[in-house]
């Protein structure tokens, strides 16, 4: 039986009906699967109750796995290929590093020089409303962009930073931020990827850029700016509200993704992440 997909906004997704992803997966089912991620950008899964286990295996489907040595500090204890994304403290009652991750845009791994094709996000605990993550479909961002910006654009490279700066700005924060930058030297990547599997052109930007590469900080960032709202514009955008249960997975190449603070900072958040390996883009830079 064909899959059964279900729109989620004008500009990307598709919820994936019909499918228990405890029960095995054919070959050919997986097939279409992958087929409807090139497709789509986002696929969404409802109702997945599945175990740790459950959740590497089916995201090795995809690829191989990173073992997140790029951010050690939010690593499950047990499994190194799930991430945490959690507001649940630690044993000692001290907050969770990964409480305010994602709250910018961002691709996955775009900061190290093997960026992730793709990411496998589950809910397990959700607050009561809110909580919300936005994706962005970058593809449809480039090709709205007129043929002379999208010339002009081409030849330029933008610096990747690790590091949520712009929320974290509590001594720990600054402390795991600093670890972050010495694990992870600053990125060149290419502002417009081409997909090496549809081969379209997307823009490949988010706010952990801070300059084109050979060009000065103040002469970037209006063009930077520019193009981070064009391509977040509603238009171009599908905002997910969890459920528990639900598994996200995303194409890196080819969209971008923002975790909203819009909920009680007092319930529980808890989210994990698989993150499969891409291909080698970019190159390291000496300063940022
Ligand atoms: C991530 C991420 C967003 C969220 O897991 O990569 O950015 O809403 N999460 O938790
Ligand atoms: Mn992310």
């Amino acid at each position: 039986m064909p899959l059964q997909l279900r729109k989620l906004s004008h500009a990307l997704g598709a919820q994936v009906c019909d499918i228990d992803l405890k029960a095995p997966l054919t070959e050919s089912t997986f097939g279409e699967i992958y087929q409807a991620f090139l497709d789509h950008g986002i696929l969404l899964f409802r109702d997945q109750c599945i175990s740790r286990e459950e959740h590497i295996a089916f995201s090795r489907r995809f690829g191989p796995l990173d073992q997140h040595d790029s951010l050690p500090q939010d690593r499950h204890p047990d499994f190194p290929e799930l991430l945490l994304v959690t507001n649940e403290p630690h044993a000692d009652g001290s907050a969770s590093n990964s409480r305010y991750t994602g709250r910018q845009w961002h691709s996955d791994l775009s900061f190290t020089p093997i960026p992730s094709m793709g990411s496998l996000l589950k809910s397990w605990i959700v607050p009561e409303v809110g909580g919300d993550t936005l994706f962005a479909n970058m593809t449809l961002a480039y090709e709205a962009l007129s043929l002379g910006m999208q010339q002009l654009i081409s030849p330029l490279h933008a610096i990747h930073l690790s590091g949520t700066r712009k929320i974290n700005h509590t001594a720990s924060g600054e402390v795991r931020a600093e670890q972050q930058r010495r694990l992870n030297p600053p990125i060149a990547q290419p502002v417009v990827r081409i997909h090496p599997e549809t081969g379209r052109k997307a823009l490949y930007l988010g706010e952990k850029v801070r300059r084109f590469d050979q060009m000065t900080a103040p002469e970037s960032q209006p063009l930077i700016d520019y193009l981070n709202r064009h391509a977040t514009r509603p238009e171009f955008v599908y905002r997910h509200q969890w459920q528990a249960h639900d598994i996200i997975v995303w194409d890196n190449r080819c969209t971008m993704h923002q975790a909203l603070g819009d909920f009680d900072e007092t319930q529980r958040r808890h989210l994990e992440r698989t993150t499969v390996m891409g291909t080698p883009s970019g190159y390291v830079v000496a300063s940022e």
